[in-house]
């Protein structure tokens, strides 16, 4: 479910559960951060680009997962991933097309360059699943599109489209949903024929402002998360999710 394709010195990742809206399972984060390994142990990949599949980028974390195996510790295959994103060495391009929710979107602030298609969605829904921010989205949401978008994205939790995306620079280019997997290539082709040393030297360097405080972030909010998959709120929402039914508002007081 997690695919990898070496092409030239590009390691390419795609997020593949189409029937599930390519949410991740724990399984799934496992093989996100095997592909993250496998390209910061081989010299032959400069640059990884993270795609999902044409429909979808990814629809977050599975949420019956959540319900039965929460993470509990910063050994859980979703900490594992996060904190090997952000501290990625190698450039890393996303490629987005359609919906990103959830950690599909706070993922794309370890990246370093990200083009959506016309049609794709971001949000990050976490307070309406009674949940609060991960992947140190508080810190870096605000630090990449301001503090009044993050406030506005991470607390009403409301879709944005592409166009906002790139107006707040979520984004850094929107082409024709059509175009988003050979953008993506060609940006990554591009990293990957540049000088290595260069180029890990200026994202390290890009990163050392917020890289620091941002891992500690990460692991503040995953505790915080952690107690709020507990408590009866998200219980509620989540449940209602796989239930398939409106969550009960009485249970969020
Ligand atoms: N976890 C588990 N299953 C998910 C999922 C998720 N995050 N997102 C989608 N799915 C499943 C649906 O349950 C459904 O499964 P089914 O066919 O077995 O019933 C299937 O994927 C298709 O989803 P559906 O809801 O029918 O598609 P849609 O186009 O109407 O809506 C979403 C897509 C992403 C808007 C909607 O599925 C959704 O809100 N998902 C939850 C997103 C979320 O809150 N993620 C966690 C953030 S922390």
């Amino acid at each position: 479910m997690i695919r990898c394709n070496v092409d030239g010195a590009v390691l390419e990742v795609e997020i593949h559960r189409p029937e599930k809206k390519n949410a991740l399972t724990g399984e799934m984060y496992t093989g996100l951060s095997a592909a993250l390994d496998r390209a910061a142990g081989d010299a032959a990949v400069r640059a990884i680009l993270i795609t999902g599949t044409r429909e979808v980028y990814c629809s977050g974390n599975d949420i019956a997962d959540f319900l039965q195996r929460p993470p509990s510790s910063e050994a859980s295959p979703v900490m594992q991933f996060l904190s090997r994103i952000q501290a990625a060495e190698k450039p890393i391009v996303a490629a987005v097309s359609g919906m990103a929710v959830g950690v599909g979107t706070t993922m794309l602030l370890h990246c370093d360059y990200v083009v959506a298609g016309e049609g794709a969605t971001f949000s990050v829904p976490f307070v309406n699943l009674g949940l609060c921010s991960e992947a140190a989205s508080s810190l870096l949401l605000p630090a990449t599109i301001g503090q009044r978008r993050a406030a506005e994205m991470l607390l009403f939790g409301d879709r944005i489209d592409a166009k906002r995306a790139l107006e707040w620079d979520l984004v850094n280019a929107v082409v024709a949903d059509g175009d988003v997997l050979g953008t993506g290539r060609k940006r990554a082709q591009a990293l990957a024929a540049k000088p290595a040393d260069a180029l890990r030297t200026t994202k390290a360097l890009l990163k050392r402002h917020l890289g620091g405080a941002a891992r500690e972030r990460m692991l503040e909010e995953g505790r915080e998360f952690n107690r709020l998959l507990h408590e009866p709120a998200a219980r509620e929402a989540l449940t209602a999710f796989v239930e398939k039914r409106p969550p009960d508002p009485e249970k969020y007081k």
